[in-house]
């Protein structure tokens, strides 16, 4: 692209059903475990990245507001990646509009770096195939290497032996999973989190006593999630999600100092959907590093179970189903 081009991307978040939780490379973001994720068709990211040879730093703009402090860190050390791959020097003008509450375990950061990697790499000229731009996505947050897919999600987390580990970690489409499923999000809260992820990684993995149980029973639930989604066994993938989510949730509460995300609330709907499952519905809780809860369900069962969360909720109530991969929109002059 020539200077004065303005790449739009968009990208949805994705919501794992496996848990990526916890890194063996804080610099290059590779994980301990592999997860497993569905990307959603709603709170899409829209971003707009346009080179400005004149400018002496980046300038990031996020839902209208000048982005300074940590997220502009991220951001500008993301786009030096980008620069650096390309042997490029210009900055950027970056403006970008989440419609997921941002930063509170509804995987804004995902649907974030999804699409700034996207149109990073078409400004800045970078080639690259899918696979090549969920390993770039990757090093802005762990989770965006899912978001340039759409549907169900396998990022592998590789081997740490591979020559080159970078190359080794990236993210996949399941092509071969035969469920049409839909996340039932309950949004608690829409607020900050108390402790980034990033953070409450670290911590858990450093001090949990519960961490290497999880890890190992994270790879055989993997492995039985895979032949679930092939089988289209609704009730063994919503069973293997809770059950994973769960504990992770149980890793990072026995992390020193604890981490607690769930609240009072979010247990009073992790009970509701253990209602509805005893009623025959087929609904399994899911959450993420936030109070909120997404109710993992057959699609035909979506609005039926929305209906029932509203009922003892207050909280507003999306019913998300499968979603597409990131995408460029348009490339303007
Ligand atoms: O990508 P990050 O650093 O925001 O990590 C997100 C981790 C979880 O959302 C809690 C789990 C996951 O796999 O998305």
């Amino acid at each position: 692209m020539t200077a004065g081009e303005t790449a739009v991307a968009v990208a949805h978040p994705n919501i794992a059903l496996i848990k990526y939780w916890g890194k063996r490379d804080e610099r290059l973001v590779l994980p301990v475990t592999d997860s497993l994720s569905l990307t959603l068709d709603v709170f899409p990211t829209t971003t707009a990245v346009r080179l400005d040879p004149d400018a002496a730093e980046d300038h990031v703009v996020m839902d209208g507001v000048l982005a300074r402090g940590e997220a502009l860190r991220r951001a500008t050390a993301f786009l030096g990646l980008v620069r650096e791959r390309a042997g490029r020097r210009e900055r950027a003008v970056v403006d970008t509009r989440n419609t997921v509450p941002v930063g509170a375990g509804l995987a804004s950061s995902a649907s974030g770096f999804a699409a700034l990697a996207l149109a990073a790499a078409h400004a800045y000229g970078l080639p690259g195939d899918a696979e090549e731009l969920s390993r770039l996505a990757r090093r802005g947050s762990g989770s965006a290497a899912r978001s340039v897919f759409g549907g169900f999600v396998v990022w592998h987390a590789g081997d740490p032996d591979a020559p080159d580990p970078d190359r080794a970690s990236y993210a996949q489409p399941v092509t071969d999973a035969r469920l049409d499923a839909a996340l039932v999000a309950v949004v608690l809260d829409e607020g900050p989190k108390p402790v980034s992820s990033r953070e409450a990684m670290r911590r858990t993995v450093a001090t949990s006593p519960l961490y290497r149980d999880w890890v190992t029973g994270s790879r055989t639930d993997l492995a039985r999630m895979r032949a679930a989604l092939r089988a289209g066994d609704m009730a063994t993938v919503g069973a293997i999600s809770e059950r994973n989510a769960l504990g992770m949730h149980a890793t990072m509460e026995a992390a020193r100092p604890a981490v607690r995300y769930r609240t009072a609330d979010t247990d009073a709907v992790l009970g509701h959907v253990r209602r509805l499952r005893a009623e025959g519905l087929g609904a399994w809780a899911t959450m993420d590093a936030g109070p909120n809860v997404k109710v993992l369900c057959a699609s035909a069962d979506a609005e039926r179970v929305a209906a029932r969360m509203r009922e003892v909720t207050d909280a507003r109530v999306v019913v998300a189903r499968g979603g597409p991969g990131a995408r460029l929109r348009r490339v303007t002059t």
